[in-house]
């Protein structure tokens, strides 16, 4: 039994190291090493085919301007303030109930402030009435990055929060601030001046993408009543100037241009739902979709 057991310990032994046949674990030092080199070989390839496949990759996706960017192809318009939905609801007497709005709207419009666009490096003055599309460059490193067009909040003129803190809310006259979501590149294409005859803007201008806010059934048309827009130049719409945007990389500190519309003159007491639509020939209005030209807002001004 103890005799049986020594010499399985030396079975064990052996096969680690056999100093007769110079074996390790049953391969002579040549075996191993033939072993070892394959294995390597093997691995290296795999990596290598690894690497050549990302570095691939990597080459045909250009940091400053994505391949595919289909999800957010169309732009959206949005408005401030968006709070609990699409609805605004408030007293002009008491100030509590738009006391939100109003805080929406002024923390939107921080980043529009003067003080904000100061530097020369990275802003620049585009005039005061809307001009053409600006390229700067590729969409790469080369330059580094590109200036972005300064935008006035005294534009927004009565919906500015200069001479009005409330924004118009404090005399049932509310405003709501106009953007279109960056997207990368995007040109809009305003329409025609013949096929804008058949909606009511009345100042036209090629360099301008319009928005109209309207009532969006018939109901809500005849309580709308008046609408004041202030834009760059006091046109009802975005300059061109200001496309296309450059991305994160390259223009950090765009600034989209703004629309302020004033609902001057609305039937008190009455929920109103109103739409505003930016008209271009690449823009969509999908109802379901996200991103799209238009959105609808319900106003209602208690007395
Ligand atoms: C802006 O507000 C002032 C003072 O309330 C008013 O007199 C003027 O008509 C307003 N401007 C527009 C374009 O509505
Ligand atoms: C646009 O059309 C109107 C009349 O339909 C015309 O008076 C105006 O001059 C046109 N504007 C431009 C810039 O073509
Ligand atoms: C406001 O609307 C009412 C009808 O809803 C109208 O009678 C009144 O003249 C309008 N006021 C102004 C200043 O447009």
């Amino acid at each position: 039994m103890a005799r049986g057991k020594a010499k399985e310990e030396g079975g064990w032994k052996k096969f680690i190291w056999n100093s007769e046949k110079k074996e390790f674990l049953g391969r002579t030092g040549g075996s191993w090493f033939k072993i070892l080199l394959f294995y390597v070989i093997f691995y290296g390839c795999l990596a290598g085919i690894f690497i050549g496949t990302i570095q691939v990759m990597l080459l045909t996706i250009n940091e400053f301007r994505p391949t595919y960017q289909d999800r957010v192809a169309p732009p959206g318009l949005t408005q401030i303030p968006q709070i609990q939905k699409t609805e605004i609801s408030f007293r002009p007497q008491d100030p509590k109930t738009y006391e939100a709005y109003v805080l929406n709207i002024i923390r939107f419009l921080e980043k529009y402030k003067d003080s904000i666009q100061k530097d020369e490096m990275f802003f620049e003055d585009c005039g005061s009435v809307p001009s053409d599309f600006k390229d700067r460059g590729p969409y790469e490193s080369g330059p580094g990055q590109r200036k972005v067009c300064r935008f006035k909040l005294e534009w927004l003129g009565n919906c500015s929060g200069i001479n009005d803190e409330s924004y118009g809310y404090k005399d049932g006259k509310p405003c709501v601030i106009i953007k279109l979501n960056r997207v990368l590149g995007f040109k809009p294409k305003p329409p025609k001046n013949e096929s804008l005859e058949s909606l009511a803007i009345t100042k036209y201008n090629p360099y301008v993408l319009p928005v109209q806010c309207t009532g969006k059934r018939d109901e809500d048309k005849d309580k709308v009543g008046n609408v004041e827009y202030f834009g760059m130049g006091g046109y009802p719409g975005f300059p061109l100037q200001y496309y296309p945007y450059y991305g994160k990389l390259l223009q950090p500190n765009y600034l989209q241009p703004l629309l302020a519309v004033q609902f001057t003159n609305l039937t008190v007491d009455t929920e109103i739902r109103i739409e505003c639509k930016a008209y271009g020939e690449n823009i969509g209005y999908s109802e379901k979709d996200r991103f799209q030209g238009r959105f609808d807002v319900k106003i209602e001004v208690k007395s």
